[in-house]
């Protein structure tokens, strides 16, 4: 994965006309276009008019009143020297009027076809407010699940990862009228931030920066994503937004990058912050070189870059280069073309819910279920109790990052519980919201427990627990939660558990009191009819975990895809607390690696989910035993449904190289497919693993090496069915 194929993304008129254009733009012009704006949230400020019919003004962001809209690339269109139109920026994260899942959730359906068909919805309804751009998709792997941006991604995995990022950025650059451009983000490694504290440093060796972080970018890239947005983090002592090896020798030279890269907001003055320069004229300087070409927010391109190039500070062809990227990603948008005006059309609100309301179903995994107590009887149990701080809170259920949904959009699970289970159901909140500590209302819920015949609790986080800057150290179901399970549980009735979060909750102390656990994710607006289908078995379960869920927060970082160590942990040498010999010597005690208050497992692994049926793996096959360079080799397997109803599959391909040059992950997904079977039906899947999906970064360069490959397929990262090929030199 040495360079991108990224000839696609940018049209040769693109550059032609960049490059023409730059040409008659006077040093003013051009520094304006590398300025983005805050918008202005009513009447146009006299300043910023101006500054538009200036050309001082390359892009704004968070506007997205169609009329202001409108009258901003009016005056650019009409009145700035060159026309130039505005890029208009906006976090269109997951959804825009309809809320769809959190990103987190969406990359639990491991369906790319269905993410992509979400991002061209919001994409539809962005566009009808004159956004041009989003700051999405975030591709930032993240083992961490404290960060509170952990919701905005796509989990643990870099495959999993660069499959969603693809599918988003055509989702969203898809071509009609109604595209925004993408946005990857954040460029590179936020995800890995110390102790999962939002904006810390990071410090990643590039073995796993290569292997790790930088693959789904790579990936967004090749599907033609044209912006990209550097973190805020410290990484390895270079903040990204002004590291030239990221921005320059990896983005551009090695991948060939196409496109321009934004600032995050203020993130260029926070270089002197950071301690890396004296002032913010050093920051623009240092930004420049590094390769940001749009300023956020921040003002100090537009305060500093004309004097430092007239004073022979800066090269005017850094500038010139920087500029010449954004026009031409304005002209491959189409930005130029579009006549004048945006015009709002009617929209297809019951497609785009429809979309919201299939990917929150297929995000949701089943963790639990049993005594096969879901999917629920109707007939057999009369009385329903709901109860929980998140079954009716449309502004909860909606998750992160959704400055344009609107909570009239949201159906909650009460709402359409009651529609649908008339007469049988019961409702009482028992806490406020999701941190209410308080046991007040324990008694009411009791009391209406005592008489149903299944109690449903809707638990979890309020939305304001996750995103940026919402990190936490315990991540435990918050408030009285725990305590609401337990009470709940004295009464012996069947309880399921329905879970909106926004990352990964730890969950070991509560887990055997629940029959069942669906993990929902925060679902979007759409959350109450995909809940009730769900929970009704009209939709089978299918979604699978993208990020391993610990049993304890000591744990963390905890993923599938691990190094073995020289002491791996074996059921001989695991011992607990209470198994201690005060008077046996030190090392007597396990001595491999493990902790000795947890058992040395996730609480779930990673891709692991449950459905209201089984499905069995057998008959595993290899084209050959024996590949060779530039060479292809087939894995098929037979899947069958041997459960009593229909149901989805996520069948997944994991690898293992065990001996190598570097150590490698004890396993890695490699490919992964989505199956629909008929109760009792099978199929023959078939997975093809090229020469080049075994390649790996070895501190030094990208490269296959001999040797066997394990293979296995299976419905988790605990597959066991699996089997080895022999990959030779030549
Ligand atoms: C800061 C966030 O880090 C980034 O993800 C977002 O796109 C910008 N602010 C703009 O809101």
């Amino acid at each position: 994965m040495s360079r991108a194929n990224v000839h696609s993304a940018l049209s040769p008129l693109a550059k032609t006309r960049a490059a023409l254009l730059l040409k008659e733009l006077t040093l003013a012009e051009k520094i304006g276009q590398m300025v983005q704006v805050n918008g202005c949230q009513g009447d146009i400020p006299a300043d910023l008019r101006q500054k538009i019919v200036d050309g001082s003004v390359g892009s704004v962001l968070n506007e997205v009143n169609p009329e202001t809209v409108n009258e901003l690339q009016r005056l650019a269109r009409e009145q700035s020297p060159h026309g130039i139109p505005l890029l208009m920026g906006r976090d269109v994260i997951h959804g825009f009027k309809i809320g769809q899942p959190i990103p987190l959730g969406q990359a639990a359906t491991w369906n790319p076809d269905l993410v992509r068909a979400g991002a061209q919805a919001a994409a539809m309804e962005a566009s009808q407010s004159g956004l041009n751009w989003t700051f999405s998709p975030m591709v930032d792997i993240c083992r961490d699940p404290r960060w509170g941006r952990v919701a905005e991604g796509y989990g643990e995995d870099p495959v999993l990862t660069s499959e969603m990022a693809q599918a988003m950025v055509r989702g969203y650059q898809n071509g009609t009228q109604y595209q925004l451009l993408s946005c990857l983000k954040h460029f590179a490694g936020y995800g890995a931030s110390e102790s999962g504290r939002d904006y810390n440093t990071t410090s990643i060796p590039e073995l796993e920066l290569q292997n790790v972080y930088l693959p789904p970018f790579l990936a967004g890239i090749e599907a033609g994503c044209l912006s990209l947005m550097p973190s805020f983090s410290d990484l390895n002592g270079l903040p990204p937004t002004g590291n030239p090896w990221l921005m320059r020798d990896i983005l551009r030279k090695a991948w060939g990058f196409q496109g321009f890269v934004v600032s995050d907001w203020e993130s260029i003055p926070q270089l002197q912050t950071h301690g890396i320069c004296e002032d913010r004229q050093g920051s623009a300087g240092q930004a420049v070189e590094a390769g940001i070409n749009l300023d956020m927010a921040s003002h100090v391109y537009a305060e500093n870059l004309q004097a430092m190039v007239e004073s022979g500070q800066l090269e005017i062809n850094l500038v010139d280069d920087l500029v010449q990227e954004i026009l031409a990603a304005k002209y491959q948008m189409g930005l130029f073309d579009s006549a004048g005006p945006q015009t709002v059309e009617p929209l297809q609100q019951d497609k785009i819910a429809g979309i919201a309301q299939q990917l929150a179903e297929q995000s949701m995994v089943l963790l639990k279920n049993a005594d096969k107590v879901l999917p629920l009887n109707r007939h057999s149990s009369d009385h329903f109790l709901l109860v929980g701080p998140m079954a009716d809170q449309p502004l909860e259920q909606l998750g992160t990052w959704v400055f344009d949904v609107e909570e009239t959009n949201s159906i909650t699970l009460k709402t359409a519980l009651s529609d649908e289970l008339d007469g049988q159901l019961n409702f009482h909140p028992g806490l406020q919201n999701s941190r209410d500590q308080s046991h007040a209302q324990f008694q009411a819920v009791l009391k209406l427990a005592k008489t149903a015949d299944v109690v449903i609790l809707a638990l979890g986080e309020e939305a304001i627990l996750s995103g940026e800057a919402h990190c936490r150290t315990d991540i435990r179901l918050p408030g009285a939660q725990e305590a609401l399970i337990s009470a709940v549980a004295e009464l012996g009735k069947p309880i399921i558990a329905i879970v909106m979060a926004g990352r990964p909750l730890v969950m070991e102390a509560v887990i055997d009191k629940l029959d069942a656990v669906l993990y929902a994710w925060h679902p979007g607006s759409m959350a109450g009819p995909a809940l009730v289908n769900v929970l009704l078995g009209n939709t089978n379960p299918s979604g699978k975990l993208p990020m391993t869920i610990p049993r304890a927060v000591g744990q963390i970082p905890i993923y599938y895809a691990h190094g073995n160590t020289g002491k791996p942990p074996t059921s001989e040498t695991v011992i607990g607390l209470d198994d201690i010999d005060p008077h046996a010597p030190q090392l007597s005690v396990g001595n491999t690696s493990f902790h000795l208050d947890v058992a040395p497992s996730p609480q779930f692994c990673f891709g692991f989910g449950l459905s209201y049926t089984q499905f069995a793996y057998r008959d595993l096959r290899f084209s050959s035993n024996t590949v060779k360079p530039d060479q292809s080799v087939e894995v098929s397997v037979l899947l069958e449904n041997i459960g009593p109803v229909e149901g989805v599959e996520v069948a997944q391909l994991y690898i293992r190289d065990p001996v190598a040059s570097v150590t490698r992950p004890v396993r890695q997904l490699k490919k992964f497919q989505r199956v629909a079977l008929k109760s009792q039906a099978s199929k023959k899947l078939v997975f093809s693993i090229q020469w080049q999906d075994l390649s790996f970064f070895n501190g030094s360069r990208w490269l296959v090496e001999a040797g066997i490959i394990e293979i296995w397929v299976g419905g988790s990262s605990a597959a066991s069915l699996g089997g080895q090929v022999q990959l030779v030199a030549s």
